[in-house]
């Protein structure tokens, strides 16, 4: 193991998203390496590497370099790795996992840090991830709309994954547990969140689990969830990955979102998913 660090950081687009190359992420890194790497992921919000040849082990040898491995509470696992999501699209599915604008497990009360997701089988064509800079998205939020959000908090809940179990298990090979105790996750979170790290502010809501805002109704709170939903996703704080098998992508899930495109029907897709820990949202 060396100490040298000889990262080549290739930012994507002006709002997010850089490819890393120079590093063999299955190989044991030194402190050096994987701090130059956690400085790019809080530069750039997501990070990419390609031609990677992770296994289970290897990839969750090098997601605990980054903190404490989540389980995820709602989905399977793949088997012998209760703390690897397989996120698998078969060529006879019709709906994919993640296809809205979202923040992993944001129905946490501690949601994670980010998730490190590994490409092993991918279509030709088709089946990118695009991402969402929420700093940005803060940054350029009209001032009366700031003023709505800032120091208000929303209810994030997981219902809207767990209302509609087997419906959401047809068609899709990525399948939400079916033994799930009927208890809710919910978690109420700032809808401006400084981030730990960086210090800088974010928008902290989305889609699929941001219910509703402290003190109002759900149908009085879309009006203005729908509106910022709607600003975050502006193409001017996105970047869109394209995978090829072997990529890595490890995304910033404090101040980032992220949406993955259904449109390769057909076609197979295979990633492996891992997430880290991350702290209460302040
Ligand atoms: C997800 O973690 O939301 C899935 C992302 C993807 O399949 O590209």
């Amino acid at each position: 193991m060396s100490n040298e660090v000889n990262l080549d950081i290739k930012p994507l687009t002006g709002s997010c998203g850089a490819e890393v190359f120079g590093v063999d992420i299955a190989q044991p890194l030194s402190d050096g390496t994987v701090a130059a790497i956690r400085r790019a992921l809080l530069d750039h919000g997501v990070i990419f590497f390609r031609d990677q040849q992770l296994e289970p082990e290897t990839h969750r040898a090098f997601t605990k370099r980054f903190g404490e491995v989540v389980i995820n509470p709602v989905y399977g696992h793949v088997e012998g790795y209760p703390d690897i999501m397989p996120v698998v699209k078969e060529a006879t599915d019709k709906y994919v996992i993640g296809d809205t604008w979202h923040s992993d497990m944001s129905y946490m009360e501690v949601p994670p840090l980010g998730s490190l997701l590994y490409a092993r089988e991918v279509p030709d064509f088709g089946g990118d991830t695009l991402f969402a800079n929420m700093y940005m998205a803060y940054d350029y939020l009209p001032a009366p709309l700031k003023e709505m959000v800032e120091g208000r908090k929303a209810w994030h809940s997981d219902r809207f994954l767990t209302s509609r179990v087997a419906e959401r298990n047809a068609g899709r090979s990525t399948r939400l547990r079916t033994d799930l105790e009927a208890k809710e996750n919910l978690a109420l979170h700032p809808m401006v969140r400084t981030h730990d790290e960086t210090g800088r502010k974010c928008l902290f809501v989305n889609y699929p689990f941001t219910w509703a805002i402290e003190g109002l109704s759900r149908e009085e709170s879309l009006p203005l969830l729908n509106q910022l939903y709607a600003h975050c996703s502006r193409p001017e704080f996105t970047c869109r990955f394209r995978w090829r098998k072997g990529s890595l992508a490890f995304w910033d899930n404090r101040c980032t979102m992220h949406y993955a495109i259904n449109d390769y029907p057909g076609k197979r897709r295979e990633m492996h998913r891992m997430t880290v820990a991350g702290t209460r949202p302040q």
